[in-house]
């Protein structure tokens, strides 16, 4: 089994790698996972005046969604990869925003003072996390009391075939085992309570957590299969271990897989998010 260090250093070159790709269809990742940001926003709360965490920011969402709502916030973003988080920096200056900043660290282990912020965001970074319960216990001394920490996981692979209908033509080419329930995956946190126990088991109350759905829309085919290759990691790391040939079999497989999603040139491939709260 991975230690704790080796985790943390393969996501680092995992997100590392993905970070052009980020960059690249930045606008189609958005518009996807927009409607997650908004629900989590409005379930936890906010306003100007508030000292928001957004942990695991990548290319700075929730975070900068929250800033710019909130000019008289103060927001700052984290992730464990300085590529992406300067990706962040750079959309935040594009948006004229001043209340952010950006600090390059691992969810569980921050360097902030015990209760330094009123609310925390984490959009689909917990799946990745080496030690999920030592990382909520570390967000839990960093939230001031009263304050309100939101996450959001994927559900299950058949309610995501955004990601399904790729991860499926590569599994008919090279038979991909899922990974071991408690190590990083997408779908690490796909059962229902799972986010919630961790929230209980650190102490955290008032826990609930509810269903958003999302669209993937590409402007063809074409444009999915490129995405997809570029900014997601399980189907990344298996395209670049295939020759040309096995590479454009997935690829006919994954545009056939795509027929039942066509609308009018573009394809829209829907997909759930789960979104947990909690108060300390
Ligand atoms: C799917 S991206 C999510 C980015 C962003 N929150 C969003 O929803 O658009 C996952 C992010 O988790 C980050 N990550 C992975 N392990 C981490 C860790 N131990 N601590 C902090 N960030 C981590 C990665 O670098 C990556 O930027």
């Amino acid at each position: 089994m991975a230690t704790d260090d080796q985790i943390r250093e393969s996501q680092r070159a995992a997100w590392t790698q993905l970070s052009s790709g980020w960059r690249k269809w930045e606008l189609a990742i958005m518009q996807q996972l927009g409607p997650v940001a908004e629900s989590m926003i409005e379930q936890m709360g906010g306003g100007d005046g508030t000292r928001h965490l957004d942990i695991a920011s990548g290319t700075g969402e929730p975070g900068l969604t929250f800033a710019r709502r909130w000019p008289g916030s103060q927001v700052v973003l984290t992730d464990l990869v300085p590529e992406m988080l300067d990706i962040a920096t750079q959309r935040a200056q594009v948006d004229g925003l001043t209340n952010v900043e950006a600090v390059v660290c691992s969810a569980d282990a921050l360097p902030f003072d015990d209760d330094s912020f009123d609310t925390i965001s984490v959009r689909f970074g917990y799946m990745f996390f080496p030690d999920p319960a030592r990382a909520t216990a570390e967000l839990r001394r960093v939230i001031s009391p009263g304050g309100r920490l939101c996450a959001a996981v994927w559900t299950r692979p058949d309610e995501n075939p955004w990601i399904t209908v790729i991860m499926d033509a590569i599994s008919a080419e090279v038979p991909t085992p899922p990974p071991a329930p408690d190590a990083p995956g997408i779908f690490r946190f796909a059962e229902p309570g799972s986010v919630g126990a961790l929230f209980h088991q650190a102490a955290l109350g008032d826990i609930s957590e509810w269903d958003v759905g999302v669209q993937l829309v590409a402007p063809s085919p074409e444009q999915y299969w490129q995405m997809m290759g570029e900014h997601v990691s399980p189907a990344a790391v298996a395209l670049a271990g295939m020759d040309e040939a096995a590479r454009q079999r997935v690829r006919a497989r994954t545009i056939a897989g795509l027929q039942a999603f066509d609308g009018s040139g573009a394809v829209r491939v829907p997909g759930v998010a789960r979104c947990i709260v909690a108060t300390k």
